[in-house]
């Protein structure tokens, strides 16, 4: 853990209107440099707008986000993504027609851009080959690195969409339901990922998951967000005793 300096992000007041609906209503939140926070709540609780908001794919109706000091409210995705915060899609969001490895390339390319013009053209290429090999086999890849990303398998192009998400170099990483679809055996396998992620890689992780074992599992702390107010916050154990998340969750309380 670091020391608590000033948050990585903080997050005040924030919201989204859609029309009357109050998709993300007045979220606070603070995010410490590497940690690891899991967002949870029912569906439609507001988790996916308010990772649009924070990658600047929608404007806010109100609040303010501030990342590593500065002010990042309402700026183009483009923006947002150049100064470390990149997200994975709930729906996977690669080109099937190309191969893994030039799908990472191709997120390599951005990064790199100008940097790239430097070198020869073959020069360029085998550094792009050998920085997505590394990336792809990070992620239990590597032997997939020539095959079409249409031909893999679903949990693994959502790690293949981890490994783009990573080639951009991010700060904070927002995942939004990483694991959804995936059998038992490939969420365990990205829970333990994301785990070694979190302790070998620089980044902070912002997660959105259903699976609560998967959350406890994780998480260094668990916000959980109903009708897009936090609910309630803490540890595993807090979260697991609280009677509101589990009423939020279950609709109603037991008769
Ligand atoms: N573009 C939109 N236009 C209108 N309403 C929207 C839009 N996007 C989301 N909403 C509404 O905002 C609320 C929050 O939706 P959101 O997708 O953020 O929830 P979520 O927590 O990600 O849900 P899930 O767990 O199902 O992914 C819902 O009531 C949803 O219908
Ligand atoms: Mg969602």
């Amino acid at each position: 853990m670091s020391a608590r300096g000033s948050p990585l992000l903080s997050v005040r007041g924030l919201s989204k209107h859609f029309g009357g609906v109050a998709a993300v209503d007045g979220i606070d939140l603070d995010v410490q440099a590497r940690e690891t926070v899991a967002l949870i709540g029912p569906n439609g609780a507001g988790k996916t707008t308010f990772y649009n908001l924070l990658s600047g794919r929608m404007q806010p109706t109100g609040g303010s986000v501030v990342f590593d000091g500065r002010d990042v409210t309402g700026r183009p995705p483009h923006e947002i993504s150049r100064l470390g915060i990149s997200r994975s899609f709930q729906i996977t969001n690669i080109f099937p027609e190309l191969s893994a490895r030039e799908n990472v390339e191709v997120a390599l390319t951005a990064l790199h851009g100008k940097a790239l013009r430097f070198f020869s053209r073959a020069a360029a290429d085998h550094a792009l080959h050998e920085e997505a090999d590394a990336l792809l086999g990070q992620l239990g890849l590597g032997a997939l690195a020539t095959s079409r990303a249409g031909t893999l398998s679903y949990g693994d192009k959502r790690l293949l969409e981890i490994a783009i998400v990573l080639a951009t170099r991010p700060r904070l990483v927002l995942l939004d339901e990483p694991t959804a679809g995936m059998t038992p055996e490939e969420t365990r396998g990205v829970v333990a990922l994301v785990r070694r992620l979190a302790g070998s890689t620089q980044c902070t992780f912002l997660i959105t998951e259903h699976d609560m074992e998967v959350v406890f599992g994780l998480a260094d702390r668990i916000v959980v967000l109903h009708r897009g107010r936090v609910l309630a916050h803490g540890s595993a154990d807090e979260i697991r005793a609280s009677r509101e998340v589990r009423e939020a969750y279950l609709g109603e309380p037991d008769d």
